[in-house]
């Protein structure tokens, strides 16, 4: 392991000499490793010889006006040191350990926090908060220095560092990514999370044919706080965002495409960019409008998380607010023990996903064994409780029908965002998940209905040795905007339902182990989602990492122009997230450790 080839310990010496100031790419070169008979050259890692000396640590702290931390583990002040950081020192210390513990299980806590994941299984579930200091501390897959960036000059700092030494880059907002692509072994992570600016405005007369309301939002901003901020203005206004409340929405969200309750009626997030500001792999300020380099702001528009730049604020379209009425639905463990009972209910509701969308209607639900059938909510834009109650009339006489029990709740708002507060509920962080996914089209719920009902039943139930949760959204973006020129997967116009599947770990597995329950993921419930849905994609946001032919299953036909864009503006690999555009030379070797690129 780690074995730094000989022309790396003769330019070391080299940097000595120059005290590393005069960084060329090409000088810092990492370690050359063999898997599977393939020759690979690596970013450099702490323990090559390419890794930058101290002094040039504390320059870039400087240059970032002290920003730079050593990226700790949430759980190490609950230890003595962290193992291998000296440099972090003692680590302990009680009162904060107890404030770890009282909030880990807090999003906003753990999306504030420097380095945290949410969903800890890509952290390896190392250095967890414990009441025994002398327990071992070690930082997995978390990185090595992070930038709490306040400034858009930081963040430059950041990228031309992390280009000139040829280290790993991470770009870290909430910390949300299911698939754990916000952190990453021996990086520098920049975390974008304070960049909250909020700026509303009533009649934008930028690049693009707009007119209409908009409003500018940081990189650091998230869900619920923006629509609480557009529901603030007068007139209040709405913005197209997810349904969770702590998701970022102008990093990952807005870069993978973005689907939520009102897309139904004003399309995906990414659909109502107007403008986006980043800084490039080079280091440069830019803007990407319709008229300023328009193939950037294209590709931003959904074309993959950390893959092009790191955007720093989004212009975007806002929209009056609408009444809205919603709907919660259950068939669990309180009407019935028939398991098959729950699977006829679940194959009704979502076998009229069509009807739903052709109505400008999501709706949110979640499938599994231990809490079987729970919808919260149906959402129906610019409805009122008669109305939406009316539009699920064939759901409900359909379980009346096949003699299935139910309980129903239906409720109706002067605004979708009072109704957004009501009727969603916060999800708990720190579960352990294999994520995978399909969209299904409308033709394949008119073709396929069944066999996707019993796709999603069987991934949503214990198999031998597994467990499954399935997190469904129905929703058509294509209902409220019906072509869009960016680089959000064409099939989403023609979406019915985009159902997450989860196969359910404890964290503790062998590495050998989770490779097993990621084939699972693939090749098992996955195999039978694609099989159900032939005409169907994939969703690069909450999808899986070994989706087979992910170019396609991500991007369809917008694959190729992606790849060429990003050729353009990244050409060395400055930035990594798995399965996105152009990464397909580079893996992570070293059991999930060292990014390298084929030499
Ligand atoms: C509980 C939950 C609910 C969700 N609900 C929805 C939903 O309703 N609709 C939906 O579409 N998605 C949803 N998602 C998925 C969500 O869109 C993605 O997880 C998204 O990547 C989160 O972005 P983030 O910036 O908050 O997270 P992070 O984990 O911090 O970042 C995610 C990715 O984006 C990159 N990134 C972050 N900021 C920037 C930036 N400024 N410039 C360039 N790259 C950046 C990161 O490097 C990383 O690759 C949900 C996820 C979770 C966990
Ligand atoms: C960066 O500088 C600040 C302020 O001087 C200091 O507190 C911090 O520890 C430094 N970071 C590192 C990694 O040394
Ligand atoms: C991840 O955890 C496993 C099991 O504890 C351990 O063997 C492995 O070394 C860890 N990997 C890293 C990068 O810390
Ligand atoms: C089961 O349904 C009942 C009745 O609607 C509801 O109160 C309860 O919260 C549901 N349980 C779960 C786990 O969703
Ligand atoms: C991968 O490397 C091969 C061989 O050098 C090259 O032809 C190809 O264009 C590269 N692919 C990408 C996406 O960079």
């Amino acid at each position: 392991m780690g074995r730094a080839s000989s022309l790396v310990a003769l330019l070391s010496v080299a940097n000595v000499i120059l005290g590393q100031d005069v960084a060329a790419a090409a000088r810092w070169i990492g370690e050359t490793r063999k898997e599977n008979g393939v020759t690979y050259q690596c970013k450099c890692y702490s323990d090559n010889a390419c890794w930058p000396i101290a002094n040039a640590w504390s320059k870039l702290n400087t240059t970032v006006g002290g920003a730079l931390r050593l990226a700790l583990p949430p759980g190490a002040p609950c230890y003595r040191s962290v193992s291998g950081v000296p440099a972090a020192g003692s680590t302990y210390d009680a009162a904060e350990c107890a404030n770890v513990q009282a909030n880990f299980n807090s999003e906003q806590w753990l999306t504030d926090h420097p380095v945290a994941e949410l969903w800890p299984l890509y952290t390896n579930n190392t250095c967890l908060p414990t009441s025994n200091p002398d327990a071992t501390c070690t930082r997995g897959y978390y990185g090595d220095y992070v930038i709490l960036a306040t400034k858009e000059a930081h963040i430059k700092a950041g990228v031309d560092f992390a280009r000139n030494y040829n280290l790993r880059l991470i770009i870290r907002n909430t910390g949300h990514d299911f698939m754990g692509r916000s952190t990453g072994y021996g990086s520098l992570i920049i975390n974008t999370h304070s960049f909250k600016k909020t700026q509303f405005i009533t009649k934008y007369s930028g690049p693009g044919d707009w007119t209409g309301s908009a409003a500018v939002v940081g990189a650091g901003v998230q869900g619920r706080e923006l629509y609480r901020k557009a529901f603030a203005q007068s007139p209040k206004v709405v913005i197209v965002g997810g349904e969770c409340p702590t998701v970022g929405w102008a990093g990952g969200y807005v870069q993978g495409g973005g689907h939520g309750p009102l897309s139904g009626i004003y399309g995906m997030g990414a659909d109502n960019v107007l403008q986006f500001k980043a800084i490039t792999a080079d280091g440069n300020y830019v803007t990407a409008n319709a008229k300023e380099n328009p193939d950037l702001f294209w590709a931003l528009k959904g074309g993959g998380p950390s893959t092009f730049a790191v955007v720093t604020e989004v212009t975007v379209k806002t929209f009056p607010e609408v009444p809205t009425a919603a709907t919660i639905l259950n068939i669990n463990s309180t009407h019935t023990s028939d398991q098959a009972v729950i699977d006829e209910g679940f194959r009704i509701f979502h076998s009229l996903s069509n009807h739903y969308v052709d109505n400008g209607m999501f709706v949110y639900f979640e499938l599994s064994a231990f809490n079987g059938l729970h919808i919260q909510p149906f959402v129906g834009p610019r409805m009122n409780a008669a109305k939406i109650q009316e539009v699920l009339k064939p759901l409900f006489d359909g379980l009346d029908a096949a003699n299935i029990p139910y309980s129903t709740v239906t409720k109706e708002f002067p605004t979708f965002f009072e109704m957004y507060i009501d009727m969603f509920e916060d999800e708990a962080p720190n579960q352990n998940s294999i994520v995978g996914g399909r969209i299904f089209t409308k033709k394949d719920i008119a073709e396929n209905a069944d066999a996707i009902a019993d796709a999603l039943t069987f991934a949503s139930q214990p198999q031998p040795g597994v467990f499954g949760i399935s997190v469904g959204h129905i929703v058509n973006p294509g209902n409220g905007v019906p072509t869009a020129d960016n680089a959000i997967h064409p099939k989403w116009r023609e979406a019915s339902s985009f159902v997450i599947t989860n196969v359910i770990v404890t964290g503790q597995e062998t590495w050998d182990q989770k490779k097993e329950f990621e084939n699972i993921q693939t090749n098992v419930v996955g195999a039978r989602l694609r099989q159900a849905g032939p005409n169907g994609a994939a969703y690069v946001n909450e999808g899986d990492l070994y989706e087979p032919n992910w170019q396609e299953a991500y991007w369809g036909s917008n694959y190729a122009k992606l790849l060429q864009i990003r050729q353009k503006w990244d050409p060395n690999g400055v930035f990594y997230t798995q399965t996105t555009p152009g990464t397909e030379n580079w893996s992570i070797l070293d059991y999930g450790k060292k990014l390298c690129k084929k030499a």
